[in-house]
């Protein structure tokens, strides 16, 4: 599903190897880790990070003893960032894979979406929504930021508007959080949406 140019596996590794990489934040973003931090005490859900990048994400939840943050990236930089950065962490858990690839074998429980949805080409907008949904059991969650704002320069990041998204996301969840974020870090502030969205029985 990746497009045959421009943004497939080669251009990720390559913004990475040469150090392009204004989306990395260096740490956990304080909208996901608020978010975390009311999941309760680490239990058996199996937690996917999509076009994770160095994930610092994973690492957060590694580190309070989440025992299965599966972590999914097309570019092994980042991947490989993480391994240095966290040797504890389960390399069974790196997958090296195009995210519309992966099967829900066994389902998740939970997605967690940061500057990935804006990186993938528009035209894969409603693509990334079902395949959300098919990797969810019913009644799971996909959360986390998507930008709610227009970018001056040709993407990636690709902009948008919450009224756009919701059309995406609306035949398979259930919106029970879908507003500005109160919390994001200075340069994204206003501009981001904080998602939550429940995995609807059926469809
Ligand atoms: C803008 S970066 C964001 C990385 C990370 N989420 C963050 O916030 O730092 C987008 C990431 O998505 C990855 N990516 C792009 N297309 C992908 C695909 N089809 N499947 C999996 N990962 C993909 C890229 O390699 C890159 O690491």
């Amino acid at each position: 599903m990746l497009p045959d140019s421009l943004l497939d596996a080669a251009y990720w590794q390559q913004r990475y190897v040469t150090g392009q990489t204004a989306w990395d934040t260096g740490r956990i973003t304080p909208p996901l880790q608020e978010y975390f931090t009311q999941l309760g005490p680490p239990d058996a859900r199996r937690i996917l990070i999509p076009g994770a990048g160095r994930a610092y994400e994973a690492e957060y939840l590694h580190t309070a003893g989440w025992p299965t943050i599966i972590v999914a990236d097309v570019a092994p930089e980042p991947l490989q960032n993480l391994q240095q950065r966290v040797p504890s962490f389960p390399a069974e858990h790196l997958l090296l894979v195009d995210f519309f690839a992966l099967e829900p074998t066994p389902p998740f429980d939970l997605i967690v979406e940061q500057t990935f949805f804006c990186a993938l080409d528009p035209a894969l907008r409603p693509a990334y929504a079902r395949q959300c949904a098919h990797l969810l059991r019913p009644g799971g969650t996909l959360m986390g930021l998507l930008f709610d704002t227009e970018f001056s320069k040709p993407g990636p990041p690709f902009g948008g508007s919450r009224e756009e998204y919701r059309a995406y996301f609306a035949p398979y969840f259930e919106f029970v959080h879908f507003d500005t974020a109160t919390n994001s870090l200075p340069p994204r502030r206003g501009r981001e949406l904080f998602i939550c969205l429940r995995r609807k029985e059926m469809n």
